[in-house]
């Protein structure tokens, strides 16, 4: 644990508005007082995530993540805590001293800050290259691709210089340390010491995050060269499998049409970008991942996969439905004719195609399943095997209703009986667990409740209330809890959810805090003061039922005259219990 003053992370976490930075990834709409949204962290289609900016925390129903602004960013950008911090510090101009970051966390910051500064010095240098007497092979080669000079600048592409040394020469002189460009890819070692540059004669993209940083590069031999594309390692800012190639680029026109186009290659992408195609993001020369279509779900609301128009191209579409039928992102195919790529067509015929990617594409499942049906035909045996291959996709779709017509649309296609297709769907699979009703409550201890209560209407009850009720506890995890908000109520005269969050001890703390301030709660409109009572009231029970629990032990071995005062007492409780329970609700 790193030791950021408790005054610092206050500061930042009440600058740091949670519904604006968990909006920068999650699509909210308002619900009452608080947002809702698809969970970032489990295959949702509730919506179940739900952030409350009044507490500044947020919770999912679903999955039971659950956190403040700092775990949230920790969780999905798999940050360190000091890493978050200083993230959030970053963003909202909140100046954050490596002193304040605590010797580990201002180590690890320092680090990453480095290879930032490594990275975009790289991509500065490259660029400079492109544009020098020594770019010139780089040059010609883009512009017979068709680059124009706002589209090279606008992807700040650059050229790596044939020789052996240039870029470390540079960093050397520049003082950026040679081994931690070895550890983002840029360096390679020697056998004998010292380092040689990784990408030479070829063209750079630099690949960005969504905040615009320079985390790796892509690198093209303008010959023959093997490998055609070289691309940087992963590295402490680099995870290929969570990043999409032309992010900031593309940011603008995804907010306004709502669709993603998604392609294979850096010069895709940029030949539909330079024809004025800017809603198109691009795989990194892998299989799209799960991380990558949950990107693409805080990014837009549909998404048309545009593929090179061959056998390969083919296979990955279909390989990527499954993840957006889990996801419940709406997907569609835009097969090209001929083999063709997204470049090949757009120098063919423009980008007339792509402009109305969404409605000129096929939905998935018709083209997965015409697909089948040109590989195996329609006779029996071709049938049978298509279904076969449609199952996995059939049940990887987790909205019901779109299971259902589609199982509906196989049927008709396939001339066989939607009923038997059902059963056959369901016969042969293991059920799928059963999806946790959002609104379940959840059975309701009296401590649960009443921790839930404080945690809704924490001015209704004082510190002295609080501190005799936590004597009451028997469940010790959440005796240790209602210790805490003790704790932190008792050090800030109130109490706050994200700090609690942030006090938490561990993860099942701090999703158990967020879960009990924002799943409904039992009272149903109540008044305060009427549950107040009602909670003292419950209380007063137990303590009587544990009195008398005592006293009855005690009389199985008192002496008799003691026996007879014992008795009296147990009667006297039952008497209270009576009563107390007669002017229950
Ligand atoms: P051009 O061939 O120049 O038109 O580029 P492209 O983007 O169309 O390339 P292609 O369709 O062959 O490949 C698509 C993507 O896969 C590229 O943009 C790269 O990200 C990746 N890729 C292609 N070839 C290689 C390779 O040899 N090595 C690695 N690591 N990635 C590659
Ligand atoms: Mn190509």
């Amino acid at each position: 644990m790193a030791f950021i003053p408790e005054d610092k992370l206050l500061e930042i976490k009440d600058a740091a508005s949670i519904e604006e930075v968990v909006g920068q990834y999650v699509k909210l709409t308002q619900k009452g007082k608080n947002l809702l949204g698809l969970c970032p962290f489990h295959a949702d289609t509730a919506p179940s995530f739900t952030v409350a900016p009044e507490k500044g925390i947020f919770h999912c129903f679903g999955c039971g993540a659950g956190g403040n602004v700092f775990s949230f960013l920790m969780q999905y950008h798999r940050l360190s805590f000091p890493e978050a911090v200083q993230e959030l510090a970053r963003r909202y101009g909140i100046p954050l001293t490596l002193k304040e970051l605590g010797p580990e966390g201002a180590q690890q910051a320092k680090k990453r800050a480095t290879a930032y500064d490594a990275n975009t010095a790289a991509a500065a240098f490259y660029a400079a290259t492109l544009a020098s007497s020594e770019g010139a092979p780089g040059r010609a080669y883009l512009a017979k691709r068709g680059l124009t000079p706002e589209i090279i600048r606008a992807f700040q592409l650059g050229y790596a210089p044939e020789a052996w040394d240039t870029l470390s020469r540079h960093f050397q002189k520049r003082g950026i340390p040679l081994e931690l460009a070895q550890e983002v890819g840029l360096l390679a070692p020697r056998t004998h010491g010292g380092f040689y540059d990784r990408f030479r004669g070829r063209i750079i993209f630099p690949i960005f995050d969504r905040h615009n940083r320079v985390i790796a590069f892509g690198g093209r031999t303008i010959g023959d060269g093997e490998p055609k594309y070289l691309n940087s390692p992963e590295s402490l800012l680099y995870s290929k499998g969570r990043t999409l190639y032309g992010l900031p680029q593309a940011a603008e026109a995804l907010r306004a049409t709502g669709v993603a186009l998604v392609v294979e290659g850096y010069l895709d992408l940029i030949a539909l970008q330079v024809q004025g195609i800017g809603n198109v993001v691009a795989t990194l020369g892998t299989a799209l991942t799960r991380e990558q279509v949950r990107l693409l779900k805080s990014l837009a609301d549909k998404v048309v996969l545009v593929y090179d128009g061959d056998a390969a191209g083919a296979k990955a579409m279909k390989r990527a439905f499954p993840l957006f039928a889990q996801e419940n992102l709406p997907v569609r195919a835009l097969p090209l004719p001929g083999g063709m790529d997204p470049d090949d067509y757009a120098r063919a015929h423009g980008v007339e195609l792509f402009r109305t990617a969404w409605d000129s594409a096929q939905p998935w499942f018709s083209y997965l399943l015409e697909d089948l049906i040109i590989n195996y035909g329609l006779d029996v045996e071709g049938r049978v095997k298509i279904f076969e291959e449609l199952r996995p996709y059939l049940q990887a779709i987790t909205d019901p209703v779109e299971q259902d017509l589609w199982l509906k649309s196989a049927g008709r296609r396939l001339g066989v009986d939607e009923g038997v297709l059902r059963k056959s769907l369901t016969s042969l699979a293991p059920i799928s667990a059963t999806r946790l009703d959002p609104r379940a409550k959840l059975a309701v201890s009296l401590e649960k409740a009443l921790i839930r209560w404080v945690l809704s209407h924490p001015e209704a009850v004082t510190l002295e209330e609080l501190e005799e009720w936590a004597g009451e506890f028997i469940n010790l995890e959440l005796k240790g809890l209602l210790a805490l908000i003790i704790t932190s109520y008792k050090e800030h005269g109130r109490v706050d959810h994200g700090l609690l969050v942030q006090q938490a001890t561990g993860e099942t703390q701090r999703q158990r805090i967020c879960a009990l301030t924002l799943e409904e709660d039992e009272s149903g409109g109540l008044s305060v003061d009427f549950l107040a009572a009602d909670w003292r009231r419950d209380l007063h029970i137990r303590r009587l039922k544990k009195a008398r629990a005592q006293l009855k032990e005690r009389l199985k071995t008192a002496a008799s005259v003691e026996g007879d005062d014992l008795l009296a007492l147990s009667q006297e409780i039952d008497r209270q219990l009576d009563h107390l329970k007669s002017r229950s609700t």
